[in-house]
């Protein structure tokens, strides 16, 4: 059958890097909890206000683009994944497709929170597969900073902002999404959640005194939810196809906390070696860690590698990608 192949990978992280430092001068934590709680050292937040998401995920899929040696007017397909959209509407995958100049391309945006990658991979290599398009971007980005709350410390020390987007082109050499399990739970929603802003509770001067447009998260409730399924998706994927702990050359995991992505290459029966890590300069860019992380691993992907992509977000969402990867990475890596 013809596969999805991810052809090319690319990223973006704005300039202005925050540390824990930093942030100990704002509010009472340090760098220690930060470090030993979650892994995080780092991350990059955007200061230019004029800037959005979609700015973000344009010099991703610019640079997509020159890797591949292709036009962006060859692009059929775009989807984002992200939940820090320009705008309610129109998408960003609009404003993208517009910005760079992906004129044949159409698109929509992908609200899965920290899955979202995933679940665009999977909706994305279906158009593959069927033969109906033959380039489909699939993008992560997220500008967290802009729906954080920079006075509550038990979200603000956590995430970060950055965008990341893979090409994926027809594969006759059964390269590429090979599988994927995928779930979501809306009565997730009470763990995690921006409470104003949509149909529910529209903006007001209430919901901003009452600062309601930011994440809201009971961590501890998430953190458990999180490091169950995100272990199990990722061991029932394996099963499932067959897959020893030999047969994995990579976990890509989503980088919200590395205490997750631990327990999660300890229930495949994997080694640290094994386990693709980002976290400690990036935080948790939401949609866009699955794609960052493979950009920073790419040099040492090589064609054939099995490489399982696990998530847990928001939604509740989670899941995992089963992929062979495509290309020789040493090339284009950087
Ligand atoms: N600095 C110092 N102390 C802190 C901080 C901080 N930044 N944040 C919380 N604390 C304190 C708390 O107040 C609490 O103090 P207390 O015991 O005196 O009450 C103590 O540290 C422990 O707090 P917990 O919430 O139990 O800390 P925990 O170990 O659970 O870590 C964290 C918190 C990092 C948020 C963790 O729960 C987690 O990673 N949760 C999952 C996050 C996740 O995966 N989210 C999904 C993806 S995000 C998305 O989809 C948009």
């Amino acid at each position: 059958m013809t596969r999805a192949a991810i052809t090319a990978i690319a990223g973006y992280l704005p300039e202005n890097i925050v540390t824990n430092f930093d942030l100990e001068k704002i509010i009472d934590t340090s760098d220690e909890w930060i470090t030993t709680r979650t892994g995080i050292k780092e991350r990059h937040l955007e200061n230019d206000p004029k800037k959005a998401t979609s700015d973000m995920a344009v010099e991703a899929v610019k640079l997509l683009c020159k890797k591949r040696g292709i036009s962006p007017e060859e692009i059929d397909m775009l989807i984002c994944g992200t939940v820090t959209p320009d705008l309610v509407f129109p998408s960003t995958s609009n404003l993208i497709c517009a910005k760079v100049g992906a004129k044949n391309a159409w698109g929509y945006d992908l609200g899965a929170a920290c899955s979202a990658f995933l679940f665009g991979l999977a909706t994305g290599a279906q158009f593959i597969e069927t033969g109906r398009y033959k380039k489909v971007v699939v993008v992560g980005a997220d500008m967290m900073s802009r729906i954080i709350d920079y006075t509550d410390r038990t979200t603000c020390v956590i995430f970060g902002d950055g965008a990341g987007a893979v090409l994926l082109e027809p594969n006759e050499e059964n390269l590429g999404v090979m599988d994927f399990i995928l779930h979501a739970d809306g009565n997730g929603m009470q763990h995690l959640h921006m409470k104003a802003g949509g149909s529910a509770m529209p903006p007001s001067h209430d919901t901003v005194n009452d600062k309601l447009h930011y994440v809201y998260q009971e961590g501890q409730a998430v953190f458990k939810h999180a490091v169950y399924n995100m272990a199990e998706v990722s061991a029932s994927i394996m099963e499932k196809n067959h897959l020893s702990p030999n047969d994995v050359t990579w976990l890509a995991a989503h980088q919200a906390n590395k205490r997750i992505i631990d327990a999660t290459s300890q229930r495949m029966g994997i080694g640290p070696e094994k386990v693709m890590m980002n976290i400690e300069r990036y935080g948790n860019t939401t949609a866009g860690t699955i794609p960052l992380l493979l950009w920073d691993y790419e040099k040492q992907l090589k064609k054939g590698d099995t490489i399982i992509l696990s998530a847990f977000g928001g939604g509740f969402t989670w899941g995992a990608v089963y992929l062979k990867w495509a290309y020789d990475g040493s090339k284009t890596g950087k």
